[in-house]
């Protein structure tokens, strides 16, 4: 590949910037310094560093968003933004949401090219846990808490038109109270189905007035991305993921 693909996949600049950086010096090849962008390099064998740094070459993108309320997490839409128009200026080709939030909700979105690792987080067979901050209308008896634990109707049906329950969850309760007095009650959930944790909620008679997800497998919210900041995963979360 041209190393000023290689640099631009690694974010280092805009093609033009990138050019510039070049003919600057600021970049080495297999220790020498390289002169021109379209000089072809091997990304497997060859070793590239900018600025003194290394860089291995990954051939796909994974980023970490803190999806805001308001925004959609598809790759288009005729009215509203998207989590792709998030990331525009990463200028990563064929970026998709691993999943989906709906539009009032907010929370952990993994968004990434690697579509190995989107089917193998979202396969049903999986059970991917995923937990949700809930902030519910009333609080939760201990009966509708064993309920949602044990599994509740939602209104799905299996083929041969039985009724199918949720999976077994895992509820606990977070806080007796928001700013609004609202209960918050933390949802772990096995499965990925449509609205599912405001269905599990209307089931045994309550109402989610705001949703955020705070993890998805073994991947954690960092606390420290406000709505719509996003950042690339880190080594340990990429390991975490069995990402080589
Ligand atoms: N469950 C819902 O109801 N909505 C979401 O966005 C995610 C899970």
């Amino acid at each position: 590949m041209r190393l000023d693909k290689f640099l631009a996949d690694h974010n280092i600049g805009t093609r033009k910037q990138i050019k510039e950086y070049i003919k600057n010096g600021r970049c080495k090849v297999n220790g020498i310094v390289a002169s021109k962008p379209d000089v072809h390099i091997d990304e497997n064998k060859d070793e590239i560093s900018f600025d003194g740094k290394e860089l291995t070459y990954s051939k796909f993108h994974y980023y970490m968003l803190n999806k805001p309320v308001g925004v959609v997490s598809s790759t288009t839409d005729k009215k509203a933004s998207t989590v792709i128009e998030l990331l525009k200026e990463e200028n990563v080709r064929g970026l998709s949401p691993c999943g989906r939030l709906d539009i009032d909700t907010e929370g952990l979105l993994l968004l990434t090219d690697d579509g190995e690792l989107i089917h193998r987080l979202l396969s049903p067979k999986k059970h991917v846990d995923k937990t949700y901050e809930v902030h519910i209308r009333s609080k939760l008896s201990e009966k509708d808490k064993a309920l949602l634990e044990e599994g509740v109707d939602i209104g799905d049906k299996n083929d041969d038109g039985s009724i199918k329950l949720t999976l077994p969850s895992k509820v606990s309760i977070y806080s007796d109270g928001d700013e609004n007095g609202n209960p918050i009650i933390l949802l772990t959930i096995h499965e990925g189905r449509f609205h599912q944790v405001k269905r599990m909620l209307e089931a045994v008679g309550n109402e989610v007035l705001f949703l955020k997800r705070l993890s998805m497998g073994p991947l954690q919210l960092d606390d420290s991305l406000t709505p719509g900041e996003y950042r690339e995963l880190n080594e340990e979360e990429m390991n975490a993921l069995n990402i080589k």
